[in-house]
């Protein structure tokens, strides 16, 4: 996404600060350049200081939605509004300066923990940075790495494991403080360690931005306000997990075939399965 070419239209450049974070969808349609339609018709309203995830199979048009809040592509019809302004009346930097960003593969640069954390917000202090990566799981993860935070990452991050580049990545967004948080969860699962100092973070960023979560993990998508089902771009199931699974629709079709298996009850029967099948 950092690499992607600048497309869109701009019809002003107003700055509003600070964002609430009022997310609108009003019948956009959208494709990319090449293919087929996308977003049909597409509506939807995100709260300021809601958390909503989007599940559904690969090619529904999930990561299509944070590619169009974080303006990296033009949508075609209808409108984004963001605290009731329209998008493409908002400058560019300032708005883009309100959005916290998670990649799939978070990108870090040659330099230090602390280098990679600062970049969220230049202004951010050596304190207040020590303040926040020690709230993390008590700052156990700080010691699994030499220099705490001042351990070299090495070339694009390469010497921290997959789990602590994500959680660097959590806690730029920690100190950038931002109005929108759009995560778009990795699907590789780390140790169960690791797996709950990311919770952590990613519930201190919940608890403050209005979030777009794009998710795969089991944890997020049931700390979301709001699940939000996607196929072929519509949207087809809306509600919380109780009651989507109530519903017995397509979410518990997907939570039995994917998401349950990262339940820890799921996990336990089955250690017990394998132990009594030794035993
Ligand atoms: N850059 C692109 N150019 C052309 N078509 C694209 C592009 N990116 C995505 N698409 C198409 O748009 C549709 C939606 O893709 P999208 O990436 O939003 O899916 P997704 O729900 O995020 O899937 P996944 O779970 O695999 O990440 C798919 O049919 C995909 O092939
Ligand atoms: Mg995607």
């Amino acid at each position: 996404m950092i690499d992607a070419d600048n497309e869109v239209v701009q019809t002003d450049s107003a700055i509003i600060r600070p964002l609430r974070g009022r997310v609108q969808f009003e019948h956009v349609d959208f494709q990319y350049d090449s293919g087929d339609a996308v977003l049909r018709d597409f509506s939807l309203d995100i709260q300021p200081g809601e958390n909503v995830a989007f599940v559904g199979h690969t090619g529904a048009g999930k990561s299509t939605i944070a590619k169009l809040i974080t303006r990296y592509y033009e949508f075609q019809k209808g409108e984004i509004l963001i605290d009731g302004h329209d998008i493409r009346s908002l400058n560019l930097n300032s708005y883009r300066s309100s959005l916290g960003i998670v990649p799939q593969q978070p990108f870090l640069f040659s330099g230090t923990v602390l280098d990679n954390i600062r970049y969220g917000n230049q202004q951010a202090t050596l304190a207040e940075i020590n303040e926040i990566a020690l709230s993390i799981g008590q700052g156990e993860w700080l010691e699994s790495l030499p220099e705490g935070l001042n351990t070299d990452v090495g070339e694009r991050g390469g010497r921290l494991s997959l789990g602590q580049r994500q959680l660097v990545s959590l806690l730029r967004v920690l100190v950038q403080k931002p109005s929108i948080f759009i995560l778009d969860e990795a699907t590789a699962s780390n140790d169960p360690f690791t797996e709950a100092q990311i919770q952590d973070a990613i519930e201190l960023i919940l608890a403050r931005s209005t979030s777009i979560l794009i998710a795969h993990r089991l944890s997020t998508v049931r700390s979301a306000d709001r699940i939000i089902v996607l196929k072929e771009g519509q949207i087809i199931e809306a509600g919380n997990h109780d009651q989507l699974m109530a519903s017995g629709g397509h979410y518990a079709e997907l939570y039995n075939t994917y998401f349950r298996h990262q339940s820890s009850a799921y996990v336990e029967a089955s250690r017990d399965m394998f132990a009594a099948a030794g035993a």
